[in-house]
Formats: C-alpha cells, structure tokens, sequence
C-alpha cells in the first residue's frame, strides 16, 4: 500500500502542501480569512455576483417557490422553472438559440464535452486548456492530440491528417495569462474540416464585448 504519510512530509517539504483557508464574510474583496481582514486578488468572481444585493434579494424571495436542493438530476424531476428561466435568459445574453445550465465550469466541462465526442473520435485541445477541459476530454474516451498554444498553423496540419469525427476545443480567454483564443481563425479552420468546435469562456462570459456575452 502507498505510503500516504511519507507522501504528505515530502509535500510540505517540497513546499506543496496544501490547507483551506477558513473565511468567515461574504465573497467579496475584503476577505475576513482565518480571522484576519484580508484585501483578496485571488477569486474566481469577476463579475462580483457572490456577494451582489440583488441576487441575494432574489433568492431569499425565491426560496419559498424553489426550496433548497434539486432533490435529483434534472432529467429525473430535478429541473425547476427557475432554472428554466435561468437557462433562456442566459441564451438571450450570450445570444445563442438555448442555454444549458451546470452548476460548476468543472460539470460543463465533463457534460458538453464527453457528450459531443467518444470512443474512436479525435479532439484536439489547446495546450494550455483549463484544468477541467482536459478532464473532460479523458472522460470522453476519445483520442486526444494537445496542439501548440494558438498555433492555428500545427492545428490545420492536425486537422488535415485526421479522418473521422473531431472536434476543436479551446478556452476563449485562458484564465493563466488572461490571452484570448484566435476564435475566427479556429471558426474557419473547424469549418473547412468539418470538425466541431467547443469554447470554454468561463473569464469571458460578462467581461468581453457589448453587454458582456463573451468572447465569441
Ligand atoms: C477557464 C476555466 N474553465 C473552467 C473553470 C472551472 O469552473 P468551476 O470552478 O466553476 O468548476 C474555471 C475556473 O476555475 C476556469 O478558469
């Protein structure tokens, strides 16, 4: 059996050993951590909704029509008319024919992907694709071939020697360096070879373009 022990002391002697800090205020950018107030830089919360009045309003009101907990996944009887609302509103702001709602990018990531590629397929992937892109990709059980970071050029080469299914997938803006994928030269690509293409936008969606609807 592992060693899970030793493992732990080479951690924190390789200085990779990890806690969680405790916060005890809203999500917002004064953090009250392990009791200390703390100025915070390094949240997900761009858009500063976890702490938002008006959506802390709206789910206090909604919670006598919705209760708390989906109770099962939505294709058994957990799909609320909330969440429904939520999904065509969010097709309305991103401008898209429909919406599906995730409750994680991590979830979105597993569902869309695994859904729209398998066995026998081939994705290619961004090589420095979110963490949970590349999950997704394994879940699916297709091929992977990792191309180099917004090399459009290695890509095409890729793409013209592969026969099959395929599909493109790419971070719209790539949340370690905050550069935004070449989305009209990959558009063009995926459509010259038939593949399809998957966009995460997690940091896009609500930041880039008119109104915030994202990077594409
Ligand atoms: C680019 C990108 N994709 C996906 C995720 C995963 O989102 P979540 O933390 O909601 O699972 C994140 C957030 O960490 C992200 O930055």
């Amino acid at each position: 059996m592992r060693d899970f022990a030793a493992e732990l002391e080479e951690r924190k002697r390789a200085g990779l050993y990890r806690t969680r800090r405790q916060i005890s205020s809203p999500q917002q950018p004064a953090l009250v951590s392990d009791g200390v107030p703390l100025l915070s830089f390094c949240s997900n919360d761009y858009l500063g909704l976890a702490n938002h009045p008006g959506i802390i309003k709206a789910a206090t009101d909604a919670m006598p029509n919705t209760g708390f907990g989906g109770a099962a996944s939505h294709l058994i009887c957990g799909h609320h008319d909330a969440h429904h609302q939520l999904e065509l509103r969010l097709a309305d702001f991103t401008r898209r024919s429909a919406a599906l709602f995730f409750s994680t990018g991590y979830m979105a990531n597993m569902g869309v992907i695994s859904a729209l590629a398998g066995r026998g397929d081939t994705i290619f992937s961004d090589r420095l694709n979110h963490a949970s892109i590349i999950d997704g990709c394994v879940l699916s059980r297709a091929r992977v071939r990792r191309y180099r970071h917004g090399d459009m050029s290695a890509l095409a080469d890729m793409l013209a020697a592969t026969a099959g299914h395929k599909l493109v997938v790419t971070d719209g803006v790539f949340s370690m360096d905050g550069d935004i994928a070449p989305l009209r030269e990959l558009a063009a690509l995926c459509r010259a070879h038939g593949a399809l293409l998957v966009v995460g936008d997690a940091p896009g969606l609500g930041v880039l373009g008119p109104q915030g609807p994202g990077s594409l």
